[in-house]
């Protein structure tokens, strides 16, 4: 179950426009397709970078004191099994898979025969996104605090012991690999303090911990309820767990998003008779799902047996961190897609909600909240349940629109077949499909700048893994960043102008990409941090790397890397370990500690031939002992970044 996240035909089925052709013909109405196009690339990010500037000055939101500075040695790209940071770097492994948050916990099995049960009181497995929640106002915040994790998925060739197999079968034995499963899933709320010496740890048995899981009671709100017809279920009447957590979000008022991403491949079937319904095609429903086979011992995930249990997933998930007896709520009104990220930011004293759909050909979506947020909560309602829902609509002269998805309005009317605005959400892919959305190549994370309200979103790679490499655009195979501002720079405005950031890609092989770019492949996350740096994280699939003939060789492992908008500037950061992506990236408020995760170090099925049956070379990059070497199983895990001499990250 390699890269589970990728599916390179998608579900879309509509001709609606996609954005590399869009960006073809931007390109030929600025007359730049004469030059090279690394001149234009270049053009791009000086441009846009020039314009930045200006902003940070002159712009209505200036409180930037300085430009940012990257101060660090770049690393080279590697294929070691090893995490490596800078000169004057120190990185530091914290909370691996397994991890016991508390005293009355099992240790973490080096056979992972771990029970599910065990694993419900351990860290999850693959962590994602992630977010530090400082414990105290001020300087102590910067030494504790509660660190939030998602955990993307599980994969059956690392979590199970040679014992017991990866096989999914119809008994007690199966149940409790699904269980296991299920309790590895989710998102852990750690506490965790730096002592005098800079070195980070968990707090056991803090009040704070907590692990939400597949079978957590998950409460709803907005729109969509689970005594709505389609989400009606009798093996699970009130719904249950979350799944599939990618990316995330926090909101001003300390809540956390975890996001529903590729739920669809949990679910699957026996039953030959089943078909799956246009709603459910769209959304990429199968009978065989991913290859989990959970449905094989669960009827819970058998889609002929407990069809309505899909409509309970696709959602953004609040959690508060700071109360852990308070119920997960599913927030409807953000809409049912397949969830990335939910990135949160202010307009008006609203909120603005940026979400992408991260599949092949499917769109980006924004909230808008619908009165001041601090209304909402005073009046003791979630300021995620008030507002309406818009996809993006790009245009090929640079602009662009968002177009609401709401019941009365456009399409969705009753004579149209849009039953009430609960209707448009369960089916916001199909809503998005009737208002000519723009298809994009798989978005993934979004994050804006503060200072000057530009949005940036990743688009990881189109279909084209198996294109020559110089043709970046379309089919895309190494994937952009997009950037954005919306009208006024008000991020509430319904129309945009957008630009390609940077294009991913080796620039030896790929003339679009400029000659002094570091080669990297498929963007995933990417966060602007308070000082305008834009650190850029990749998931190229650890399958592919071993293509030299098309490059892979100079990318090499996953890794991170620091765009510096003002001068167009790419310099690579740190380089993952084999087999894994880099994903997940947040600081403490003083910028002194960064925390990014390693999601699936290791992962191919040669981990398992190689620890429980024949060996494989096929892909020996892939293996991986990291973190802790001599031979021992790899383990996700989230690494706290630190500079010795104290200063901040990236200087
Ligand atoms: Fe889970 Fe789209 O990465
Ligand atoms: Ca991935
Ligand atoms: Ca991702
Ligand atoms: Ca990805």
């Amino acid at each position: 179950m390699l890269e589970q996240d990728e599916n390179p035909q998608g579900s879309n089925p509509t001709q609606n426009p996609e954005l590399t052709q869009l960006i073809e013909k931007h390109l030929s109405r600025r007359n730049l397709l004469g030059g090279a196009l690394a001149a234009t690339a270049a053009q791009f990010l000086f441009g846009r970078g020039a314009a930045a500037q200006e902003l940070g000055t002159n712009g209505p939101r200036s409180g930037r004191s300085r430009r940012p500075r990257m101060g660090f040695t770049e690393v080279p790209a590697s294929s070691a099994d090893d995490f490596i940071v800078p000169p004057g770097y120190v990185a530091q492994v914290m909370v691996p898979w397994g991890t016991p948050l508390w005293s009355n916990a099992t240790p973490f099995a080096e056979d992972a025969s771990n029970s599910a049960a065990d694993q419900e009181l351990q860290v999850g497995f693959n962590h994602d996104g992630m977010h530090y929640f400082p414990l105290w106002r001020g300087p102590l915040g910067n030494r504790r605090g509660l660190l939030v994790i998602n955990h993307e998925y599980t994969d059956a060739n690392q979590i199970y012991s040679a014992a017991v197999g990866r096989t999914i079968t119809n008994d007690a034995a199966g149940r409790e690999k699904v269980a296991k499963a299920l309790a590895g899933h989710g998102v852990s709320v750690i506490e965790i303090q730096r002592d005098a010496n800079g070195n980070w740890s968990h707090v056991i048995d803090s009040p704070y911990n907590r692990r939400i899981t597949g079978t957590t009671p998950m409460a709803f709100s907005g729109p969509v309820s689970p005594s709505h017809p389609m989400l009606q279920s009798a093996i699970t009447p009130s719904p249950r767990g979350t799944l599939n957590n990618c990316a995330h979000g926090f909101t001003p008022w300390g809540t956390y998003l975890a996001c529903e991403e590729n739920w669809n491949g949990y679910f699957g079937t026996a039953d030959s008779s089943w078909t799956a319904t246009a709603l459910e095609a769209r959304y990429g429903v199968s009978r065989g799902g991913f290859g989990y086979n959970w449905h094989v011992a669960e009827p819970r995930f058998d889609v002929a047996v407990n069809r309505n249990e899909l409509n309970h997933f696709g959602w953004v998930v609040e959690i508060d961190p700071f109360d852990p007896r308070s119920t997960p709520v599913k927030r409807t009104r953000l809409g049912r897609i397949k969830h990335e990220g939910a990135t949160v930011t202010e307009a008006r004293g609203r909120v603005v909600v940026y979400s992408g759909d991260d599949e092949n050909g499917d769109y980006l979506y924004k909230f808008v909240g619908d009165r001041p947020w601090r209304m909402w909560r005073a009046r003791g309602e979630s300021p995620l349940d008030h507002g309406i829902l818009y996809v993006a609509k790009f245009e090929e002269n640079g602009t662009g629109t968002w177009i609401a998805l709401e019941h009365g309005t456009g399409p969705f009317t009753v004579a149209n077949g849009w039953a009430d605005q609960a209707d448009v959400l369960i089916r916001t892919r199909q809503a998005a499909d009737a208002v000519g959305a723009t298809r994009l190549h798989r978005p993934e994370w979004v994050s804006v700048d503060e200072h000057t309200k530009d949005v940036y979103v990743t688009l990881t790679n189109g279909s084209g893994n198996g294109a020559a490499v110089n043709s970046n655009r379309d089919p895309n195979p190494y994937g952009h960043i997009v950037r954005f501002r919306e009208a006024d720079h008000d991020n509430s405005s319904l129309s945009f102008e957008w630009d390609i950031f940077v294009i991913a890609g080796d620039p030896a092989y790929d003339p679009s990409v400029p000659a002094s770019q570091p080669a990297f492949g498929s963007p995933d996350g990417v966060w602007v941090d308070p000082d305008g740096l834009v650190w850029i994280q990749t998931d190229i699939s650890n399958s592919s790397q071993n293509l030299a003939s098309r490059g892979y060789d100079r990318i090499a492992n996953n890794q991170m890397l620091v765009a510096d908008p003002f001068t167009g500037e790419v310099r690579r950061f740190l380089t993952g370990p084999r087999g894994c992506e880099i994903t997940g990236v947040i600081t403490t408020p003083d910028q002194r500690t960064m925390f990014v995760n390693v999601q699936h170090p290791g992962e191919s099925t040669t981990f398992w031939n190689n620890q429980f049956g024949s060996p494989s070379p096929a892909n020996p990059t892939a293996v991986s002992t990291w973190p802790y070497g001599n031979g021992r199983r790899p383990r996700p895990a989230t690494v706290a970044i630190r500079k010795l001499d104290g200063g901040k990250i990236g200087s």
